[in-house]
């Protein structure tokens, strides 16, 4: 009897352990830089959603907006150690660790929210996600499409660059951001994503720039008075996860996580058409002005392109990958 036991006992506990669905269970950790509301959020909590929906209630996705586990660039790295599982962060946060990517924000390439899907969802997006993985040991399974990134200042209306020159401008630690305000004129502050606010509101920068949904989540509207719609860049906002972590998950798992990444990019450009207008008209109503560049924003574009686009060829995979992103947008090649 007693030996029966010994041999059944193990038996079962393996098999059980093998099929059981709670094998499956994990608890994973997102960072989100920004606050509750936003794209970031958005894309999130949908993925989150839908893991939970796919596993059967077996994969929880537990949510830190706010930089509460780090500024952005900081979760690429905890990321890239497998101490942190996913983090959505703007893309210009990802290209210190992977300077391809740097294809996104190179100013005035993408032009529309459908110029950001076809680039982010084509070959090229495919590429960016392969580099990632090879640069930063990172895989971005997701995309937030979250608008342009506009001008926003507490000091006074700016319509041209002789408005902008004097002003202490905040950007992100991204060279070609920097290089883009520098062909402008100005010589910009780069500080962490999570310090944005307190500098804005001590007056250390007087202006930033990021899109309407995000200056509405941050609240920034609270310590910014100007916006200028200018369209350099256009917000896009990978939700990454990290390689190490994804490998160490079984197929079936991988494969839930491909899929709910999809899905909630689907939600997230929905999202921003529904929503970008609305919140556009509450900031105004809560006290922001908006003003539009005069001659649609001309001698920015000229400048930008001239100045910051040939500095960045190496970066991005040479100027041909610059032009193949054009020709995928249907544009000629410069
Ligand atoms: C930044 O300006 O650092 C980021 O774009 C902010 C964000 O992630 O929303």
């Amino acid at each position: 009897m007693k030996f029966v036991k010994r041999i059944v006992l193990p038996f079962i506990t393996s098999i059980s352990l093998l099929s059981a669905p709670a094998a499956l269970a994990k608890d994973y950790k997102m960072a989100l830089g920004d606050a509750a509301g936003g794209t970031q959020w958005e894309l999130g909590t949908k993925f989150a959603e839908l893991l939970d929906e796919k596993s059967k209630g077996k994969l929880k996705v537990n949510l830190f907006p706010n930089g509460q586990l780090g500024n952005e660039q900081d979760t690429v790295n905890n990321a890239s150690l497998g101490l942190l599982d996913f983090s959505v962060l703007a893309i210009n946060n990802v290209t210190p660790f992977s300077p391809t990517v740097g294809l996104l924000t190179m100013p005035y390439v993408i032009l529309s929210p459908e110029e950001a899907k076809s680039l982010t969802q084509g070959k090229i997006g495919e590429e960016l996600v392969k580099n990632t993985v090879r640069d930063a040991n990172v895989r971005i399974v997701g995309w937030a499409y979250s608008g342009f990134r506009v001008l926003t200042n507490s000091k006074r209306p700016i319509k041209s660059l002789k408005d902008l020159k004097g002003l202490v401008i905040r950007v992100p630690r991204n060279e070609i951001m920097m290089s883009t305000y520098q062909a402008w004129g100005v010589n910009p502050t780069p500080m962490a994503w999570s310090e944005t606010f307190t500098g804005l509101q001590l007056g250390v920068v007087d202006g930033q720039d990021n899109p309407y949904i995000t200056i509405d989540a941050m609240k920034f509207n609270e310590v910014q008075k100007y916006v200028t719609n200018i369209r350099y860049i256009f917000s896009i906002e990978p939700l990454i996860v990290s390689e190490s972590v994804f490998q160490s998950q079984k197929p079936e798992v991988q494969a839930m996580i491909l899929e709910a990444g999809k899905e909630a990019t689907e939600h997230s450009y929905k999202f921003l058409l529904e929503s970008e207008e609305k919140i556009k008209r509450s900031l105004i109503a809560k006290g922001m002005e908006i003003h539009t560049p005069v001659n649609a924003e001309k001698e920015w574009i000229d400048l930008a392109k001239k100045k910051v686009w040939p500095k960045f060829y190496d970066s991005i995979g040479g100027k041909a990958k610059l032009d193949e992103a054009l020709a995928t947008l249907g544009r000629k090649a410069h």
